[in-house]
């Protein structure tokens, strides 16, 4: 591959990083008063949603700078090559094509020579037909009861996008249904998963994209004895009860799943991307399949914003140089996801996979050490909860956390003055982050002097808004689109491969060594260093005392 120049070393970011200086003095409150326009200025539109990126600290300077170094990057090229099939994720040379998954019917996209869009299509028809068949009541279980409940069990991006999903599409599932999630290897979100369920009426996904995973794996064995003992032990019952959400046909069938029910997808989509492929089985099953392809289209709608509008109008590029602008030039550490919305709770989790698991990466696409910061920690709650314990430090500590703040015109059921309070919570907040309070304004409210430090706010605390009309299926994947393709214009400007995770893959092989340690009759003979193998010993004595 060409040698690529360092990020730090192109023209763009030395100019930054100059130009940063000035930001040491420059406060927001002097943006916005020395320019009228400003919060009109600094503001975006793509699929259903509206950025308002003002309150940030930045110039028109910074932006000309940040969108030059977006070109230096060579991001359009870039796209373009992941838009087409490039087998762009190098250290595992495959494709990341999670645009397939939502691209219309009637698209080409090609992946070694082949069109991929038909097989998508095929998968996501496979899926309405039986998401229709259960919710209708007409797929059985093996007692001849309708399925009433829906259990996913997987983990990573086999758990996290469908638990979001669900949690942020409630208001479009059936009631009727229960759905319920299992990820951990900790017996009790088992155990809690089924309380009170009856098997003749539950319906297990066992998602995996390689059906190895250990924690599911030992979960989706749990589940089936949960279920034989239930049914009486008659094996046949699995048939009715388990389907299948993999790329590893092989490893469905020897669990004992008929491949018949097995939905597949594919190597070119990561985990972290996957849940709009046949990983939202359980979204599909509780909104159904309409919503499900609302919900693509709206992903779809945000892929070609991102393809087509340039960059000063983009909204992935423009949130993505913002987040690279405060961890290289700023120092920041994290980046908060704020959603007022309850029914995006789940979403900054979410949001963490897509984000760390990408871009937590200290090597370039060449493997050579990076000199400059990547992947910020990102983390949230909705608001306004967040505001009662951890927005003080946002406000009033020492540190830098760029907020991104999401709201919406309607709630999906209006009550009484709620909406209204909601909603100037949010913008208070990021008035308050802005503008701050200065000494002169506490002191003129007659506050003592000794208090007044206590009660300033520095202000010029950046954030970005982002607005949407209500929270239907196409914005859900709009929102998700576009922290995707954020995250993928970050990694392009620092040269890493998002689309691997091989740091995981240390811890799993030493707990693959370990378990037999924990379980083995025999003291083992423990090869660790000594603070592991003390914690194994006084596991192992902890196991024997009651
Ligand atoms: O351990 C990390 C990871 O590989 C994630 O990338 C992935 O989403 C998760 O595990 C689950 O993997 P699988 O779908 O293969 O069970």
């Amino acid at each position: 591959m060409n040698k690529i120049k360092p990020a730090n070393q192109r023209v763009a970011w030395k100019a930054l990083a100059a130009h940063s200086k000035q930001f040491n003095k420059l406060h927001l409150r002097k943006l916005f008063a020395d320019d009228p326009k400003r919060g009109d200025r600094f503001t975006a539109e793509g699929a259903g949603l509206f950025l308002d990126y003002s309150k940030n600290r930045l110039t028109e300077k910074t932006l000309k700078l940040l969108l030059q170094l977006a070109r230096e990057s060579d991001l359009r090229a870039r796209m373009d090559a992941m838009f087409s099939g490039e087998k762009i994720n190098l250290t595992e040379n495959r494709a990341v094509l999670h645009v397939a998954l939502r691209a219309p019917g009637d698209a080409t996209i090609l992946v070694d020579g082949k069109n991929v869009v038909p097989e998508v299509q095929a998968v996501l028809d496979k899926m309405s037909a039986f998401s229709n068949r259960v919710r209708a009541g007409e797929w059985r279980g093996h007692s001849g009861k309708p399925i009433l409940n829906v259990i996913n069990i997987g983990i990573g991006g086999s758990d996290l996008g469908p638990v979001m999903a669900y949690e942020a599409l409630r208001h479009y599932s059936n009631r009727g249904m229960t759905f319920r999630f299992v990820s951990n290897v900790d017996g009790i979100d088992f155990v809690e998963a089924v309380h009170g369920l009856d098997p003749a009426e539950t319906l297990f996904i066992v998602s995996s994209k390689t059906f190895t995973t250990l924690e599911t794996m030992t979960n989706a064995e749990t589940a089936r004895s949960w279920l034989l003992n239930g049914l009486g032990g008659d094996k046949t019952a699995v048939a009715k009860h388990f389907v299948a959400v993999s790329t590893n046909a092989e490893k469905v069938s020897a669990f004992g799943i008929d491949t018949a029910n097995m939905f597949g997808f594919w190597d070119w989509v990561g985990g972290r991307y996957s849940m709009d492929s046949a990983i939202g089985l359980s979204t599909m099953l509780a909104i159904g399949p309409d919503h499900f392809r609302a919900m693509l289209h709206g992903f779809h709608q945000m892929d070609e914003h991102f393809r087509t509008a340039p960059f000063e109008k983009n909204l992935p590029v423009l949130m993505g140089l913002l987040a690279l602008w405060y961890t290289d030039f700023f120092d920041a550490q994290t980046i908060a996801v704020l959603p007022y919305e309850q029914y995006l709770k789940r979403f900054p989790a979410y949001l963490q996979q897509l984000t760390m698991e990408s871009n937590g990466k200290s090597v370039t696409l060449e493997g050579r050490r990076v000199n400059y910061d990547t992947g910020p920690i990102f983390w949230g709650e909705p608001g306004t909860n967040g505001q009662h314990s951890f927005y003080q430090l946002i406000h009033q500590g020492t540190r830098l956390i760029p907020c991104d703040f999401i709201a919406f015109g309607h709630a999906l059921t209006p009550l009484g003055r709620h909406h209204d309070m909601l909603l100037a919570n949010v913008f208070a907040q990021a008035e308050a982050l802005a503008f701050g309070k200065t000494p002169d304004q506490v002191k003129a409210e007659g506050t003592p002097d000794w208090l007044v430090p206590h009660r300033v706010f520095e202000g010029n605390r950046p954030s970005n808004t982002i607005l949407a009309q209500r929270l239907t299926p196409e914005i859900l994947g709009a929102l998700v689109a576009l922290y995707e393709h954020s995250v993928f214009t970050q990694g392009i400007i620092w040269n890493i491969n998002s689309f691997d995770q091989w740091g995981v893959e240390l811890g799993k092989a030493l707990a693959q060594r370990i378990i037999p340690e924990l379980e083995s009759d025999a003291e083992p003979k423990l090869k660790h260093d000594t603070s592991t193998n003390n914690l194994i010993r006084r596991y192992r004595k902890m196991k024997k005392s009651k």
